[in-house]
């Protein structure tokens, strides 16, 4: 399915984002492993997170969604085996669910396959499989990719795991699986990837310490259940702080957005170009800082992004390098290279599209250069999404500065993370 955009005057008004993505798949996982009743309130109701209340249904926890709201009769930290059908767990375009998913089923006694949609079938596994097999679990794959077969174990081995790659999911992979072993588990990481598992394990009742860039867990013998309110997300917001940035005259409040410090990158560096945000009405909900956000059209300068901030904003990349072809001088980003294995290989597909449409992007093997100067030449064309869901945010902020018309093919994919996201950018767009 294809949708039309055309530029437009300017951004004005207040909206909220729907629920962060990243928290209501830890919610739904870690109320489905506790014990009691547990309510998820504003959860994500899009296509990735229904493949994760999917499984667990599957596997023995009562999820009933009441509007906004989850009502949710946990399982237990022993599940049930999902056996129906050919295959037991379509994890369909979510990394988040496979992986974290993965970390669960290698401590329980039974067998389980997962299989996913063609872009999960290309990620990469080994990353979840290296480590869950160190600990004992018995984990098949086609040679690193899906379908991933996982015969579990429990108890499972307490591993001390050193990971010089930044990733959450592997770490929550790993603590996930860390609740099920015979000892304490740690796991140490080069740069901090966001930590909701870690906030949200703690709340729930496990034994979890963190020191720096190390954490800790102890194995549980039960998880209780908890009232989880889930924030607006952050990664959805950015497409919102990017239009209003770069389509001049703009004045927008988002309201209620999670600002983890492990998830600020983008704002920071903003700030640090010049841009017009504030963070007003900060407060802590369910073990996260939240806030309201304040952003007007700015006139942004170049700046360089490494590996060390990447993980905290390695989602917001792609429109990010869009705000970039808007600020005077050369951008570059390094240090980004596991945009290669998102949803779509991110470093091709971003520089490929916003070059249709007339920006002066280049890819390097692990980021991009980006010249500002081209920012005000954008024009519409025919554009692709690849499915992959934060390339066509990306291309429908960028139709909104870009002359004449711009078509985005495979436009639907957006419901992945942010089901209305189409109409909610026509709300506010003047
Ligand atoms: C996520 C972690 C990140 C992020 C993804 C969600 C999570 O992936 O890109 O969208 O919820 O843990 P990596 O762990 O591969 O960096």
């Amino acid at each position: 399915m294809e949708i039309k955009l055309n530029k437009i005057n300017c951004i004005s008004g207040m909206i909220e984002v729907p629920a962060d993505k990243s928290i209501t798949h830890r919610a739904v996982m870690l109320s489905s492993l506790a014990e009691g009743n547990s309510v998820v309130r504003n959860y994500l109701p899009s296509d990735d997170c229904s493949r994760t209340i999917e499984a667990f249904r599957q596997m023995g926890a009562e999820i009933k969604i009441d509007d906004d709201d989850l009502y949710i009769k946990g399982a237990g930290l022993k599940l049930t085996s999902p056996h129906s059908g050919k295959y037991d767990i379509y994890a369909g375009n979510s990394g988040t669910t496979t992986r974290l998913l993965s970390g669960i089923l290698a401590g329980q006694n039974f067998e389980t396959v997962i299989t996913g949609d063609d872009s999960l079938s290309k990620r990469p596994m080994q990353r979840v499989i290296e480590p869950l097999s160190k600990m004992g679990a018995d984990i098949k794959s086609n040679d690193g990719l899906l379908p991933l077969i996982i015969k579990g174990k429990n108890p499972l081995k307490a591993i001390n795991y050193e990971n010089d790659k930044s990733t959450a999911q592997v770490k929550s992979a790993v603590l996930f699986a860390g609740l099920y072993a015979d000892g304490a588990t740690t796991y140490r990481e080069s740069v901090k990837s966001r930590d909701h598992s870690e906030r949200m394990l703690k709340a729930f009742g496990a034994d979890v310490s963190v020191d720096g860039n190390s954490v800790t867990i102890c194995p549980a013998e039960r998880l209780t259940a908890q009232d989880v309110t889930v924030p607006g997300d952050i990664s959805s917001a950015a497409f919102f702080i990017a239009a209003a940035l770069i389509v001049p005259g703009s004045n927008l409040i988002i309201k209620n957005v999670g600002v983890n410090p492990t998830r600020d990158g983008l704002i920071e560096v903003l700030k640090q170009m010049g841009a017009d945000i504030a963070l007003t009405n900060m407060r802590e909900v369910s073990q996260e800082p939240v806030c309201d956000i304040v952003v007007k059209y700015s006139r942004l300068r170049a700046i360089n992004i490494d590996a060390s901030l990447v993980p905290r904003m390695v989602d917001e990349i792609p429109v990010f390098v869009l705000i970039a072809t808007q600020a005077q001088g050369v951008t570059k980003v390094s240090g980004a290279k596991e945009l290669r294995v998102k949803e779509s290989d991110r470093i091709e597909t971003v520089t490929s599209q916003l070059k249709k449409l007339g920006a002066q992007v280049e890819s390097l093997e692990d980021g991009f250069i980006i010249n500002g100067d081209s920012g005000f030449n954008l024009a519409g064309a025919v554009v692709d999404s690849f499915e992959d869901h934060r390339i066509a945010m990306t291309l429908a902020v960028a139709s909104l500065i870009a002359k004449g018309e711009t078509v985005i093919n495979d436009s639907h994919c957006v419901d992945i993370s942010f089901p209305g996201f189409y109409k909610s950018l026509k709300d506010i767009c003047r």
